[in-house]
Parts: structure tokens; sequence; C-alpha cells
């Protein structure tokens, strides 16, 4: 059984995860291939600022509930062991804060300590009427990546660094089932006018000062569009950004000057702070997580794809429910196939 995986971010290496945990034991050979063009430290998932938080309201979608809870279960399962330095997991507590009245989220059960904020913390952000206070799992990109290309090197999992162009190249390499996890260049190798990205900037500073994640939430201007502080192991991820159908990768200075001066006004201490660098990534943006089997027929071929793309800006925040949800599927085509043969 030859598993072709396309993409190497955290959806892709931790479907190939679940995959292999799930598996290794009752096929044999199962051989898992990963196929990027970008490995890690340059993913968007390294990119990220690696807090787990999903967007605010589900609007019904209980399955991307239940798999950002899945995550967090998992990785706090972690939090005991001395694993955790090398996966780079750690706690942390910040602020969520809303202009207006809003309700609460959907997360609120899912992290450790959920509350409403206090008049007295409230004080501390003028021009915010209504908060909470939580504490969360980071799990940073940079060090979590590395930590699941190990993971699955150690298990024989290769890696090829190469574009793929379609499904059909992997198919005639031998491929038995493909897992389409390539983030927001998904629609390059079958169209979805669904995926569109959204475009994120980001500003990392060296502010050690700085303790608790402050994101705030503006209902006009949209999600992530408003300022936010997310601080890291080493540094600091100041945002507030999110520009949906912008292809544009490059930094902008427009953007830069707004993101600082709106977060240097929510916390004036940043003015101290030392400007390291800046980061452009594309969020794949789609109305939902697409995970789903789909069978593609091309001339006498047939190739089993599992697609697991659109997450967002919340990847590392779903990715281990997602990842065992692909696994799953991945065990309805081998059933199928099993019941096929024995028809033969
Ligand atoms: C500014 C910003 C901040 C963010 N902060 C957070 C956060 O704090 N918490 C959170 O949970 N999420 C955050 N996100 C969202 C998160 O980064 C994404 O949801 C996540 O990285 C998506 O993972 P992925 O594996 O699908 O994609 P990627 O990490 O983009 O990986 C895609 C992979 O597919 C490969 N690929 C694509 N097409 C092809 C092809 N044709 N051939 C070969 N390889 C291909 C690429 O080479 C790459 O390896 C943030 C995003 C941005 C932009
Ligand atoms: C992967 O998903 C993207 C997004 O729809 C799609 O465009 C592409 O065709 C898929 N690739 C395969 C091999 O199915
Ligand atoms: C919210 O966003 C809108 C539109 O971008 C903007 O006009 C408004 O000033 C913002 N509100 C606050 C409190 O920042
Ligand atoms: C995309 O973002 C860049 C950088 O901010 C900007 O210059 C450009 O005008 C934007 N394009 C669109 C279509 O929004
Ligand atoms: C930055 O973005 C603004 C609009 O958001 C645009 O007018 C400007 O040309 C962009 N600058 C560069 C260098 O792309
Ligand atoms: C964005 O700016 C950083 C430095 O702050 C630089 O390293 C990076 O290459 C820039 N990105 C692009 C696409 O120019």
């Amino acid at each position: 059984m030859r598993v072709a995986i396309i993409g190497a971010g955290v959806i892709d290496l931790s479907t190939a995860q679940s995959i292999y945990e799930h598996y290794h034991d009752k096929i044999s050979p199962l051989n898992i291939d990963v196929y990027a063009d970008v490995f890690t430290p340059l993913t968007t998932s390294d990119g990220a600022a690696g807090l787990w938080q999903p967007y605010l309201y589900d609007k019904g979608n209980i399955h991307e509930t239940k798999w950002n809870k899945e995550t967090f279960d998992y990785l706090l399962s972690f939090l005991s062991s001395p694993e955790s330095v090398t996966m780079g997991i750690f706690l942390q507590s910040g602020y969520n804060l809303c202009t207006q009245h809003a309700p609460e989220p959907s997360f609120k059960d899912i992290v450790l300590g959920f509350r409403e904020l206090t008049q007295r913390e409230l004080d501390m952000f003028p021009g915010y009427s209504l908060g909470w206070f939580n504490t969360v799992i980071m799990p940073e990109g940079k060090t979590y990546l590395p930590w699941l290309m190990n993971w699955l090197a150690k298990r024989g999992v290769t890696f090829h660094h190469r574009k793929i162009h379609s499904f059909q190249e992997l198919a005639e390499s031998g491929a038995d089932i493909v897992v389409n996890c390539s983030g927001v260049r998904s629609g390059d190798l079958q169209p979805d006018p669904e995926l569109t990205p959204g475009r994120g900037q980001i500003i990392k500073v060296d502010a050690p000062w700085i303790k608790h994640f402050i994101l705030t939430h503006n209902f006009t201007s949209g999600v992530y569009s408003s300022p936010y502080i997310i601080p890291g192991s080493r540094l600091v991820t100041v945002g507030g950004i999110f520009q949906v159908g912008n292809w544009t990768e490059q930094n902008n200075s427009t953007d830069h000057k707004g993101i600082w001066e709106r977060a240097c006004a929510l916390e004036p201490s940043l003015k101290h702070a030392r400007i390291v660098e800046d980061w452009t990534g594309l969020r794949p943006v789609r109305s939902k997580v697409r995970l789903e089997r789909e069978t593609i027929q091309s001339g006498p071929s047939v190739t089993e794809v599992i697609h697991n793309y659109g997450h967002g800006g919340y990847g590392l925040t779903i990715h281990r429910g997602c990842a065992e949800e692909a696994a799953r599927l991945f065990g309805e085509i081998l059933q199928q196939q099993a019941k096929a043969k024995s028809r033969l």
C-alpha cells in the first residue's frame, strides 16, 4: 500500500502521523510518501503565531468544534511529559476583548478556566466593554513541525521536495491513496471556488515582558482584522490583518504601520519593543474545512483521494482532530477495497 501526501504543513504531517499510528501494524508494507515544494521552517504553519484558538463562533459546525476539542485534549495529554519541550507546546493565558456585547464563544468549555473579565480588568483596556480570560496551549509550528518530521522520518516515512501538478502524476508513480492537504494552493490541483486566501501580515518583536495574549474582536471589520498580541516562546507576534481574496505574499509598509499603531494603542509598552521582522502568510479560507473522500477516475486508473484543507486561521488549533478523521476515512477505503477483493 502506497500513500502519497501532498504538503508538509501541520495538517499534512499530522495526517501522515495519524495514518501511521492507526495502520502501520495492520497493513504491511505501508509506504507513506510526503510530497511538498515548501518544508519547515518556510510553510504557513511555521509563520503562524501558534495559539490554540478557533474563531469565536462555530456557526453550527459541530464537527469543527469537536476536532478543535480533540486537538486541545491531545496536546494537553503531552504537557506532563518531557516531550512537550521538543514538541514546542506550552500553556499560556490571556484576554479576548470585544467592543460590544457578544455571546460566549463556542470554545468556552474546551479551554481551561474560562471566565468573564471583571470590571477592573476591563479598565486596563479602554474602549472594550466585554471580554473573557482563559488558558490555552501554544503549539508553535517552528518547533512542532520539525518534531513531526522527525517522528515520521524515524518510522520510515519519506519526504520528496517537489511540486505536484496533478493527481494523475501521483497515481502513475504508484500511489493507491492520495491525501490532499495542500493548504491555500489546493485549488491549483483541482479548482475549488470556495477556497480563498485570507492574507495575514504580522510583526515579530522582542518584548519578553509581555506574558499574556490579547486578542480583540471587531465584528464590523471581521475576524483578525483588529489588533492582536500573542507572546511565543521567544518573540511576540503582533497582528491584525485578514484580507480575504488577496494573494500578495509581500510585506506591505502601509499594513505594517497600521498594525503597529493599533497594537501600541492597545498595549503602549510595545513602543519599547525591538522589531525583529515582518512576515506575510495566506490563510486557507473556506466556509468550512473540506474533509472528505473522492474517487477520481482517469482512464483505466482509479485514485482514492482524501481531501483535508481549508483550515483558515485555525490550522494548528484543529490539526489533530482533522488528522484522526482523515485516518478514519483511510480505514473506510481499506475496508471497501478488502470487500471488493473478496468478491472477485
Ligand atoms: C498571520 C497568520 C497567523 C496565524 N496564526 C495562527 C494561530 O495562531 N493558530 C492557528 O491555529 N492557526 C494560525 N494560522 C493559520 C494556520 O497557519 C493555517 O491554518 C495552517 O498553517 C494551514 O496548514 P496547512 O498544512 O493546510 O498549510 P501550509 O502550512 O500552508 O502547508 C501547505 C503545504 O502544501 C504544500 N503544497 C501546496 N501545493 C502543493 C503542490 N502543488 N505540490 C507540492 N506541495 C504543495 C506546500 O509546499 C506546504 O508544504 C495563522 C495564519 C496566518 C497567515
Ligand atoms: C486538492 O484540493 C484542492 C482544493 O480543491 C483541489 O483544487 C485539488 O484538485 C485537490 N487535489 C487533488 C489531487 O484532489
Ligand atoms: C471596527 O472596525 C470598523 C471598520 O473597520 C471601524 O470603522 C471601527 O472604528 C472599528 N471599531 C473599533 C472600536 O476599533
Ligand atoms: C493586497 O495586499 C497588498 C499588500 O497590502 C496591497 O498592496 C494590495 O492592494 C492588495 N490587493 C487586493 C486585491 O486587495
Ligand atoms: C501597500 O498596500 C496599499 C494598500 O493597502 C497599497 O496602496 C500600496 O501600494 C502597497 N504598497 C506596496 C509596496 O505594495
Ligand atoms: C518580509 O520582511 C522580512 C523582514 O522583516 C523579510 O525577511 C521577508 O523576506 C519579507 N517577505 C517578503 C515576501 O518580502
